[in-house]
């Protein structure tokens, strides 16, 4: 755990119009995932999937970029832009994808695989990054992956059912790291399948983080920008939707007369449905990030520089 240790914030505070003050003077921009908090979204230059998130940071003119979603979101845009402030709302923002795949036991792994490319889902750290060929996102992974050869053979990591969702759509057999989205993998099949039968009208959209039991069910499979697309233009009125809670602001704002029906976690006493991690940062944590300037993302050279290619080689071929 990392605390950041920041002075209380003097009663009164207008923190709406001081993070407006704070990113002229600074010269930022305000990067925000979809999951983050309606209010974070709202304040937001730019709010996206990771990759268009990815690709802004690597074209932005602004001196500070703050980005509120997690630690390897930021971490990639550091990457991107070494010279530049990357500040991150709470350092402890992590990812169980990112968690789950050390470095050593994903070396490891590779050297068990001879003759194997490494495609990497953005979910991880700069050390996985810096051991892979190519990374991708939810929102380009069919694309990269067909960019290699049908007989090359491939390690996709570390999220097993987005690289199973892969394989099963273009056919192919990669080598996939055992790793899944904690929000994601807890999706219940069995409350879809009930929600289907309450609302026979209803369209299912998910994200491939989930598991194959789920996907099955769903009308359109895809990244969260995918989604909001695919809720926008289907015909539908109303929408299941089988992804991380957050997304419902942006879609309910672009769909004011569609119904939206977010699938509840398998435990409904909890919020399983929520990223615990995106959920971290607030609008308060935005503000004190950027009038303190920390938590700020600190990458070393060597290593940004190994994890840059292949996030270079995606943004390539993603234009
Ligand atoms: P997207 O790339 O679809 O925005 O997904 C990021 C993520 O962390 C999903 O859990
Ligand atoms: Fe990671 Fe899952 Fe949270 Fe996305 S929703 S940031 S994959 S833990």
């Amino acid at each position: 755990m990392s605390e950041t240790l920041h002075q209380p914030i003097a009663p009164g505070t207008d923190i709406i119009a001081e993070i407006n003050r704070l990113r002229q003077e600074m010269n930022a921009v305000i990067l925000a995932h979809f999951y983050q908090e309606p209010e974070i979204q709202d304040i937001a230059d730019v709010v996206g999937d990771s990759l268009a998130l990815s690709q802004r940071a690597a074209e932005t003119d602004a001196e500070v970029i703050v980005f509120a979603g997690v630690h390897f979101m930021a971490e990639t845009a550091k990457i991107l832009n070494p010279h530049k402030q990357v500040l991150l709302p709470d350092l402890d923002a992590g990812c169980s994808l990112a968690d789950g795949c050390p470095p050593n036991e994903f070396r490891e792994f590779i050297s068990m695989h001879p003759g194997h490319k490494v495609i990497s889902y953005i979910n991880c750290s700069a050390e996985t990054k810096a051991m892979s060929d190519m990374i991708c996102t939810s929102g380009n992974a069919l694309r990269i992956v067909e960019s290699f050869p049908a007989d090359q053979p491939l390690i996709f990591a570390p999220d097993r059912y987005l690289g199973g969702w892969v394989n099963k759509t273009l056919g192919r057999d990669m080598v996939l790291w055992p790793g899944s989205c904690e929000v994601h993998e807890t999706f219940s099949e069995k409350k879809l399948v009930e929600l289907k039968v309450i609302y026979p009208e209803a369209q299912v959209a998910a994200h491939p983080e989930c598991p194959e039991s789920v996907l099955q069910h769903a009308d359109h499979v895809g990244s969260t920008a995918s989604i909001l697309n695919f809720a926008k233009t289907t015909d539908a009125m109303q929408i299941i939707v089988v992804t991380e809670s957050g997304i419902l602001h942006q879609m309910q704002k672009e769909n004011p007369g569609k119904e939206l029906i977010p699938v509840p976690g398998a435990d409904e006493t909890c919020n399983c449905n929520e990223c615990p991690y995106m959920k971290m940062n607030t609008l308060e944590k935005l503000y004190l990030c950027m009038r303190d300037r920390t938590p700020e993302i600190v990458v070393d050279p060597d290593l940004a520089a190994k994890a840059l290619a292949p996030i270079n080689r995606m943004l390539d071929l993603s234009r």
